[in-house]
């Protein structure tokens, strides 16, 4: 059975004091959510006290990005080692922000997916199509150019620690949502390009989220389709009471 997953992506939201009144309403609130699991993504500053605050909880930690080489003269940036040496064991690339704002292409994907892996780190990968490929009916062409070209190079075994996220970008904090039946087309998609590069067992197995505007009143309908393993949650996270409700939608 694959895993149903909530996570919270903070964006450059929250200060620390922020953060840790957020972390706190939210370990009171998720207490009782059963059936997922939950993931938090704050920013780089706030990992270290992430990790602390929800040490004993059931929720996990994961980095927003991180850069691809071990160590180095690259100013500015976070490597591997030093999120796994504050406890964080997953990251998420790939973001739509990453790729629109800071230049990051599949190529660049390919090899911090690379360095994640190696360093036994759990990777939430997304992807998803703009509004111009949509309304072109590239839609399909690109969301399997973007996994082929950024994750699928990848060994069979490393697939048990990826997690992907489809962000359809015209759904990315616009208040607009795919629709259960377009999330549930384009989640069947992904899972049978899985299936022919590599096997129906990875396939299967592997968690596809949904991003992309999910609220609390939307969750449901769109968590209750049969590809969808739940969602990657942007400014819905910023708010315990409402990514509570989200997590609970199963
Ligand atoms: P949103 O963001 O929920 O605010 O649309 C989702 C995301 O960017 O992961």
């Amino acid at each position: 059975m694959r895993k149903k997953i909530v996570a919270g992506n903070w964006k450059m939201n929250k200060n620390l004091a922020d953060a840790g009144t957020l972390l706190s309403d939210l370990k009171s609130k998720l207490g009782q959510v059963s059936g997922a699991e939950v993931i938090v993504a704050p920013t780089f500053t706030n990992l270290q006290s992430t990790v602390e605050a929800l040490k004993g909880s059931n929720i996990q930690v994961s980095a927003q990005n991180m850069h691809q080489a071990e160590n180095g003269a690259f100013t500015g940036e976070i490597s591997a080692d030093m999120l796994t040496s504050v406890g964080v064991q997953t990251v998420i690339l790939g973001h739509s922000e990453r790729r629109a704002y800071f230049g990051e292409t599949d190529a660049l994907l390919a090899e911090k997916v690379n360095t994640a892996l190696a360093h036994g780190m759990k990777v939430i990968f997304c992807f998803g199509e703009e509004l111009e490929d949509r309304k072109s009916e590239n839609h399909f062409k690109v969301v399997e150019g973007q996994l082929k070209n950024g994750l699928f190079h990848i060994e069979a075994s490393a697939w048990k620690n990826i997690v992907l996220a489809y962000e359809p970008v015209w759904a990315i904090g616009t208040g607009e949502t795919a629709s259960p039946e377009q999330a549930q087309e384009m989640h069947a998609f992904i899972r049978k390009t899985i299936e022919q590069s590599y096997t129906a067992a990875i396939a299967e197995e592997v968690s596809i989220l949904y991003g992309g505007s999910v609220k609390p009143a939307n969750a449901a309908e769109i968590f209750a389709k049969a590809d969808v393993d739940g969602g990657l949650i942007g400014g819905a996270a910023l708010d315990a009471e409402g990514f509570a409700a989200i997590a609970g939608s199963f």
